[in-house]
């Protein structure tokens, strides 16, 4: 069925989580990109733990935990002023490199954000990125109160789109995510930057592309 919409993920998608590595490294001198690497993967960890703990707590707060975590796991310390420094490094997250001349190209085609992060965290990065004007709709997990990979959460894609789930075309580089998405029955496009290892997860995208810039060819752009 031919794509009549397209939905990013965020956070590792769009938005380059590791962008903050130079901060981390100012704050914390040789331990930078360790801190960031534990940061993230603590910060998904959580979601996923939380939603089965039908606990949900938002994405800030979420961030906030997992950031207090890398920097004990490092026996680092992580007093007020270095959390409000990196949290608020996290609103203004560098884009990938090719990510808005690839947004760019694909102009015409509704566009969404669908992410795990709060509101107060996704309109702060998609505005200080200069890209308020490029998406119809920038969803957050929070009006379901689940994470991702919840169908729950790929739900409110169509409903807001106003397209069926078959013609919606989702981008993750995140494969748990991307896996999830086709799951939940999305066309799926796999961004593999780091010629990652597809995780054998029983479901395969559409297509894997290297970066962003490939997708506007493949959806006739
Ligand atoms: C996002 O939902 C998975 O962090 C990723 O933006």
């Amino acid at each position: 069925m031919p794509i009549r919409a397209l939905v990013f993920d965020a956070y590792g998608t769009l938005f380059d989580v590791h962008s903050v590595i130079d901060l981390c490294e100012q704050l914390y001198p040789g331990k930078g990109e360790k801190l960031s690497l534990v940061w993230r993967a603590k910060q998904l960890e959580y979601t996923w733990l939380r939603s089965l703990m039908a606990e949900y707590e938002d994405f800030q707060r979420i961030t906030e935990m997992a950031l207090r975590y890398a920097c004990k796991s490092l026996g680092q310390p992580c007093d007020t002023e270095v959390r409000d420094t990196l949290m608020n490094a996290y609103l203004r997250l560098a884009p990938y490199p090719e990510a808005k001349g690839a947004l760019g190209r694909l102009s015409g085609m509704p566009l969404a954000i669908l992410s795990n992060g709060s509101p107060g965290m996704l309109n702060p990065v998609v505005k200080n990125n200069g890209l308020e004007d490029t998406f119809a709709h920038v969803i957050s997990v929070d009006e379901v109160k689940i994470y991702k990979p919840s169908p729950r959460v790929y739900e409110l894609a169509p409903k807001k789109l106003g397209v069926p789930k078959e013609a919606i075309g989702f981008v993750s580089s995140n494969y748990w995510d991307a896996v999830g998405a086709k799951a939940f029955g999305f066309q799926v496009f796999w961004i593999n930057r780091t010629g990652a290892v597809p995780d054998e997860l029983g479901r395969s995208p559409e297509a894997i592309l290297n970066s962003l810039a490939e997708l506007a060819a493949l959806v006739g752009r």
